[in-house]
């Protein structure tokens, strides 16, 4: 949602929160440890194997030379011409292509439920989409409406909705006026936007040819923020959980500002919950009230300072406990939180696993995948025998990548296990979770966050008490062992084909040759800062994002990485911006939402920025990557503003040709593209517009004449013309695989 770089005239940006403020890294003992270690390991590390998907000919080979190899049957991957930038009011595909909205924002997704009239009436909103539509999976279903993980025509789409377009508080084109921008708000208001939150799971299927929804499906649901959602894992119980809902500390109410996704080897959805921490307001007096305990030094390092106001003013409709649980100041006696929600923040910022398949299963708030701005749950490679490793970023400025690693060793039954939940259980409530170090050599570290890490056991700046409190306070155990500061680590997804593990960064305004404040210099592996202008405002630090590629090594705490590609204008400069030379047809900024197709290989990059949209609305590209290491060293040369030279050294992947990525989607005015699923024969995907028209001004509610975007209404779809959130699906005129 709105992850537009940090321009210093918006005064309020959930996204970029910026509560890293540790004096991480510092811990020279630790790193000490780790290079002597990183030597050992070096020798270690093997090329990569090549890979034939599904005959399509994408290879990824170590060290290759030619990684597209074209069998003489197969179709040529990224045989579309390239879709140009544009700032026009569509959804732009190649030729050859159509794409066609599928399911927007008040959809009805029950029987009997009213067609979205678009005018700021509607209400059931627990029964209709949710807003902005953000990462989705592909769940398949047979004819008796079963999991049939073959099927292509048929399937549920299990879809997040991130947040709401919002100014002032209020979500402004759900009401009919726009609604009310200072507190208290009304119920009315409150809850429907409460419901617009969460996800929604949904039947869709192609007949006669065409894809649509089915709105009566008995397999349709919701979630919002006010489910009931269990606690599992270290969290579970743990005094920290402890609130007035859930007095035992074992479930909680809600999730929220649901990003990325992630789908298990067993067939369940895995939703990421990221900027959480916005809807709760905190009282100007509550670490005193608090007695100045860790909860205060905790709450900070989540970005709720005393005195934080709530990005929707949920906490003012009313006494009923619905509302009064966005308050998180102490306001009971109760020594352990049980007569009020001083605790409730702990129940968001995890990974949720979801049965997409049967809604009468509670969803599990994974909380041994760590607490923290969640994206994507991207899985390794799935062996027989070994751990299973789910790759995590966290978003906001300066923070850091996760790796959990399972306790139990993969058993292939568990594939079509009937109890999926169970089979989580098993899975992902006990494991390790690390952090990762990226050094400047090219090689890494995944540092586990155990309290045996005297790192984390005798932190001065947080006393841990268990395991539950890694589990909760993730941030602070990676800043305890000197995990390395990302530029905002959004999605992830592994390379079917070798396994190896993709992360957007997707900008950072903390990025600094000449550091002040929370600013801090670049390194190896976030190694631009520069100045790109959008018009006449500067946009400093690394506004146009990059992508990082992982490849583990011979032990679970060893990787090796470079640098896949830098987003920027194709224009920039090719030694410091510029530098993995794209084209016109491949330019883009701020990388978000990234998939690989399990059919094609295609690694698809979507963007959701702010910095190149004088130029042009965000996109989609679709890339066939090689693999770690097949590049060069790169030397970024700075002087500071001292007159001294500072010389980064990066390993960066083999410049980007026309074969091997290529702009394929440009979406509307004010919108970010994100979130992909497909069918398995790679025939359709469906892709999240996500905020169209979201510049518009809740003054101009009303009058369509000043919408930012008109989007879907201007392509035919629904009523009202207010822009509205939406899945699009794509498929090819000639029936043939998309991206081919
Ligand atoms: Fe919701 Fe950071 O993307
Ligand atoms: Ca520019
Ligand atoms: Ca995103």
């Amino acid at each position: 949602m709105n992850h537009r770089v940090d321009a210093p005239e918006q005064a309020i940006d959930f996204n970029n929160e910026n509560s890293n403020t540790s004096a991480n890294p510092t811990f020279d003992a630790v790193l000490d440890a780790r290079l002597s270690r990183r030597g050992l390991l070096r020798g270690g590390v093997g090329s990569v194997g090549t890979a034939v998907l599904a005959g399509f000919g994408v290879t990824a080979c170590g060290g290759s030379d030619d990684p597209v190899v074209e069998p003489p049957a197969a179709p040529k991957l990224l045989g579309f011409g390239a879709v140009p930038k544009s700032l026009a009011d569509n959804v732009l595909v190649p030729a050859g292509y159509t794409a066609s909205v599928l399911f927007a924002l008040g959809d009805p997704m029950a029987a009997g439920v009213a067609a979205y009239k678009n005018d700021g009436t509607d209400g059931d909103f627990d029964k209709r989409a949710g807003d902005h539509h953000d990462g989705m999976e592909w769940f398949g279903l047979g004819a008796d409406g079963k999991r049939n993980d073959s099927a292509t025509e048929r399937g549920l789409l299990a879809i997040n909705h991130e947040a709401t377009t919002d100014e002032k508080l209020s979500s402004h084109f759900l009401h009919a006026d726009g609604g009310t921008t200072s507190l208290p708000r009304p119920a009315a208001e409150i809850d429907k936007e409460t419901a617009i939150h969460g996800i929604a799971v949904i039947e869709v299927a192609k007949t006669g040819g065409k894809w649509g929804y089915v709105q009566n499906s008995a397999q349709n649901f919701r979630l919002t923020a006010l489910s009931t959602i269990e606690i599992a894992g270290p969290a579970r119980g743990n005094a920290q959980m402890v609130t007035k809902y859930s007095p035992t500390g074992t479930t909680t109410r809600g999730t929220l500002n649901n990003c990325g996704t992630g789908k298990t080897p067993w067939g369940t959805f895995l939703t990421g919950e990221e900027n959480w921490f916005g809807y709760f307001t905190r009282s100007a007096a509550d670490d005193a009230a608090r007695g100045n305990d860790k909860s205060v030094t905790a709450l900070k390092r989540y970005g709720r300072n005393q005195g934080a106001a709530s990005r929707h003013g949920w906490e003012s409709g009313g006494a009923d406990d619905k509302y009064q649980r966005w308050n998180i100041s102490k306001t009971g006696t109760s020594a352990d939180g049980s007569d009020d929600y001083r605790n409730e923040m702990n129940g968001m910022g995890y990974i949720v696993e979801i049965d997409a398949y049967d809604k009468t299963r509670m969803a599990k708030k994974r909380t041994g995948l760590g607490r923290f701005a969640h994206e994507s749950a991207a899985f390794g490679k799935v062996e027989a025998g070994k751990p299973l490793s789910v790759y995590m970023g966290d978003d906001s400025r300066g923070e850091y990548i996760y790796k959990f690693v399972s306790t139990a060793t993969w058993n292939p039954a568990d594939a079509n296990a009937n109890d999926r939940m169970a089979i989580g259980d098993k899975y992902l409530d006990s494991g390790k979770l690390y952090a990762a170090r990226f050094n400047a050599d090219g090689t890494g570290t995944w540092v586990e966050l155990t309290l045996s890490n005297t790192a984390i056991s005798g932190y001065s700046a947080y006393s841990f008490a268990d395991a539950a409190d890694i589990a909760i306070n993730t941030r602070i155990a990676a800043d305890a062992v000197g995990a390395t500061k990302m530029d905002r680590p959004e999605w992830n997804a592994v390379n079917p084909a070798n396994g190896e593990i993709y992360f957007t960064l997707t900008n950072n305004s903390n990025r600094s040759v000449n550091p002040t404040g929370s600013q801090y210099l670049p390194d190896a592996a976030n190694p631009r800062a520069y100045t790109d202008m959008k018009g006449t405002s500067s946009q400093n630090g690394n506004p146009n994002g990059h992508l990082v590629r992982l490849k583990e090594g011979a032990t679970a705490t060893s990787f090796t990485w470079d640098v896949y590609l830098f987003g920027a204008e194709a224009g920039a400069d090719k030694a410091m911006v510029n530098i993995s030379a794209l084209t016109a047809d491949q330019d883009f900024s701020s990388p978000d939402g990234l998939v690989f197709s399990k059919a094609t290989g295609i690694c698809w990059i979507q963007t959701d920025d702010g910095a190149y949209t004088d130029v042009t609305n965000c996109m989609m590209l679709a890339a066939v990557p090689g693999s770690v290491g097949d590049g060069a060293k790169k030397t970024l040369s700075y002087t500071k503003a001292d007159g001294s030279k500072l010389d980064i050294v990066t390993p960066v992947g083999k410049p980007a040709t026309e074969n091997t990525l290529k702009r394929f989607l440009v979406g509307p005015k004010g919108s970010e593209i994100t979130g992909l699923a497909e069918t398995p024969d790679g025939k359709a995907i469906f892709v999240n517009i996500q905020h169209p028209g979201e510049g518009t001004a809740l003054a101009n509610v009303g009058d369509a004449t000043k919408y930012q975007s008109q989007w879907p209404a201007n392509a035919g779809y629904g009523a009202g013309k207010r822009p509205r959130s939406a899945t699009i699906v794509i498929t090819k005129n000639d029936g043939g695989v998309i991206g081919t």
